[in-house]
């Protein structure tokens, strides 16, 4: 059991491995609550110059449909203000869906091309949702997915309502498909908090359903699963 800052830090120890073993890594990137701390170590372990994004691809999980980049809410501007506008990862290596894409099925191919194109992701950092989302995989996805446009199920729009005003919470989502997590070479599933507890249960049953999408992982051969709860009294 650990912490949020010792989830955080051996989150972003095994990024620095991973960087360390090959500077130009492509990889896949999160948001939500739980890879923040993650975030941070990274950016204060780039000022003190141990570590260089400058050879890395980047590309996030996802992103609202309906969301400019100027909107705080969106994922775009989660990136640039936690970890993209304080790092050198070069502004062409960083990929985000587009939400805001007139023609968003020609944007979720081009999305799935694009990671093709970079030869694949080496390393992709996925949360969890309370229903066993992974990206906004919703439960019923099938695990064939690509990159796709998703309803975002009540239990989603519930957890991240907290970010909207209630009317302006977006009702869709381009997330990368289950079969694009899965195609990463290596994965770590990221949950902090006592509000995860059931579905890393679920998770650890080891059962593989449709109904729990974030059960696909067990079919992939270098999953790290990192959990931490707050220590009694705390939050
Ligand atoms: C975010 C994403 C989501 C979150 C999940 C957990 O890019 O794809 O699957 O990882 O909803 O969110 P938090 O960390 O806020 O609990």
């Amino acid at each position: 059991m650990k912490d949020y800052e010792e989830l955080s830090e051996k989150a972003a120890e095994i990024l620095m491995k991973q960087l360390e073993s090959k500077p130009d890594s492509v990889i896949g990137l999160a948001t939500g609550g739980t890879p923040i701390g993650m975030y941070r170590q990274l950016v204060s372990r780039f000022k003190r110059e141990e570590i260089s994004f400058a050879r890395v691809t980047a590309f996030n999980l996802d992103e609202y449909i309906g969301l400019g980049k100027e909107q705080p809410e969106s994922f775009y501007s989660y990136m640039e203000h936690h970890f993209f506008g304080h790092v050198d990862i070069p502004v062409a290596s960083r990929h985000i869906p587009d939400g805001m894409a007139e023609n968003l099925e020609g944007a979720c191919e081009a999305y799935e091309s694009s990671i093709e194109a970079s030869g694949g992701i080496d390393l992709q950092v996925v949360g969890i949702g309370q229903n066993g989302h992974i990206g906004f995989n919703e439960p019923g996805t099938s695990f064939q997915s690509r990159t796709h446009v998703t309803e975002l199920s009540a239990s989603t729009r519930r957890a991240n309502a907290k970010y909207f005003d209630v009317k302006e919470m977006p009702e869709q989502a381009i997330t990368m498909g289950l079969q694009t997590i899965m195609k990463a070479r290596s994965i770590v599933l990221l949950a902090y908090g006592h509000e995860k507890r059931d579905a890393l249960a679920q998770l650890r049953t080891g059962k593989i359903t449709g109904s729990f999408p974030a059960s696909c992982l067990h079919e992939h051969p270098n999953v790290t699963v990192l959990y931490g709860e707050e220590s009694e009294g705390e939050g």
